[in-house]
């Protein structure tokens, strides 16, 4: 492990504080790699947008990468590989939105 990211912690006490930590686990396979991250990529957020729905809050986690392996032993998993994980409850804080790019700046049109 070279570098650690900085949301680490503050993953870790949301981790900590959530009553449901959804653990989404992939087997493990040299094949449709693209296909299964794009489909699980898909799965969480539509597990993001019906917790919203719900008035739930959720955090989509990639910092599990860090203790994956440790992750999935603890829960008798090791059979197959950690992707990520999400944690569900009722928001403590609202901090404002995060500035947003316009449009222009990360789409280029093709003719
Ligand atoms: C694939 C993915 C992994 C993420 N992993 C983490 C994480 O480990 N820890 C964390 O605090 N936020 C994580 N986030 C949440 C982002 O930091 C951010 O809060 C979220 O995408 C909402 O963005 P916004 O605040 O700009 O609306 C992750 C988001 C995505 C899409």
């Amino acid at each position: 492990m070279d570098e650690i990211s900085s949301s680490i912690i503050p993953t870790a006490n949301v981790i900590k504080q959530a009553p449901i930590l959804i653990l989404v686990f992939k087997e493990k396979s040299n094949n449709l790699i693209v296909g299964d991250n794009l489909s699980i990529g898909a799965c969480v957020e539509n597990i993001c947008l019906r917790a919203t729905d719900l008035g739930l809050e959720s955090l989509w986690i990639g910092d599990t990468i860090y203790v994956a392996k440790k992750i999935a032993e603890l829960v008798n998993h090791i059979d197959m590989e950690l992707n990520c994980a999400v944690a569900l409850g009722y928001a403590d804080q609202t901090p404002k939105q995060r500035p947003r790019k316009h449009l222009a700046e990360i789409i280029e049109w093709v003719e």
